[in-house]
């Protein structure tokens, strides 16, 4: 793809304020290897959530030509820790958005969701701020297409973290190129306009916080690993073939195959973290009690729930919303001991991202 076509021919200048909410996701097929610039190594899938999201406002002012310039709060304080991510996601856009070098950006960002659960939110904050960004740049280009609006946000975030490019629509996301969706790329990611077996599209998504704390291994350092690891051809080529079954579940409402599935990409995600070198468990007691108390449920009543991770301790139950009931009361008599300090986060799958008036 000629990524040139992202840059826009358009003098973007002057004061802009916008406002955007960018929910989360959870893959299903699971992001985990890249090269280039944040291009990734297989293809993904996800599910865009609606609970768990982020609210950016940005304020664009016009100033003297130079590096990029920003200020940024998080929850209303100034929190340096996160200004080297911002800095080279802007640093990394500026080709994309020239108007960069001309404007000092206030930033001003703030999750649904405690930033100390553990739950990632890079995803969610990377994709809310491109969307400001293409907003702005979009006042100055009134034939920018929706579609082409979507797109630049999400190659945008991409290059702030890779599963923010999948934050940006819904309510089931595509990333990296994958022979079983003919507009998949590398370089954005696609909603594409399926009919979606209707049982997805209120998915429940209950986030189990196992563990608080900081991540153990950065995503950086994760993805890296894949590199010279020594299942990466096969994991690549499986994540391929999930992808592809994955289309065929989702359309057909097949909810035995995708259990099979996404327990088995999460099992996988881990499998390559705990055979790389160096290797990391990041999975604690209290996930694994989680899961043998989930395949333990599902035997015993039948109903249709399954788990997923990332890279950490938390668990994702996944189930039809026709099941909530008695899987939030097994959830509260079983499982919430599991957690830390009780905590757990009742979310479902969603559209995408908002723009929200100032
Ligand atoms: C395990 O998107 O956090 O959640 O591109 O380095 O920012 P960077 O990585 P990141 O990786 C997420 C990996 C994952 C799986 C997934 O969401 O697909």
């Amino acid at each position: 793809m000629n990524t040139n076509s992202f840059i826009f021919q358009t003098n973007v200048q002057g004061q802009y304020r916008t406002k955007w909410k960018a929910p989360s996701n959870i893959a299903l097929v699971k992001y985990w290897g890249k090269y280039g610039e944040q291009l990734p190594e297989n293809p993904s899938i996800s599910f865009t959530l609606s609970q768990c999201f982020t609210n950016t406002e940005v304020s664009f002012s016009e100033r003297e030509p130079g590096g990029v310039a920003f200020d940024f709060l998080f929850e209303q304080k100034k929190q340096p820790e996160f200004y080297p991510k911002i800095q080279k996601f802007m640093e990394r856009i500026t080709t994309y958005f020239p108007a960069l070098k001309r404007h000092h950006l206030s930033i001003s960002s703030h999750n649904s969701f405690p930033h100390s659960s553990g739950v990632a939110s890079s995803a969610s904050a990377m994709a809310a701020l491109a969307l400001c960004i293409v907003d702005f740049e979009k006042q100055f280009h009134s034939d920018l297409t929706e579609e082409a609006f979507l797109q630049k946000a999400s190659f945008l975030a991409r290059l702030g973290s890779g599963s923010a490019a999948r934050s940006i629509a819904g309510p089931l996301t595509i990333w990296g190129y994958t022979k079983a969706f003919s507009q998949s790329n590398d370089h954005y990611a696609i909603a594409p306009s399926v009919e979606w077996h209707p049982i997805f599209l209120d998915y429940q998504d209950t986030i189990l916080i196992v563990d608080k704390g900081q991540k153990k291994v950065s995503s950086t350092l994760g993805h890296a690993l894949m590199q010279d690891h020594p299942f990466a051809t096969q994991r690549f080529e499986q994540a391929h073939k999930n992808l592809g079954e994955f289309k065929r579940v989702l359309i057909a409402g097949d909810l035995e195959r995708f259990i099979d599935l996404v327990e088995s990409e999460a099992l996988c995600l881990h499998a390559m973290m705990m055979t790389s070198n160096p290797h990391f468990v990041l999975m604690q007691p209290n996930t694994l009690s989680i899961i043998e108390k989930v395949e333990d449920f599902r035997l015993q009543t039948q109903l249709p729930i399954c788990f997923t991770l990332d890279a950490g301790a938390n668990v994702h139950l996944l189930y039809p919303l026709q099941h909530r009931i008695p899987i939030i009361d097994f959830i509260r008599e079983e499982l919430v001991i599991h957690c830390q300090k009780g905590q757990y986060i009742e979310d479902q799958v969603g559209n995408g991202a908002k723009k929200i008036l100032v």
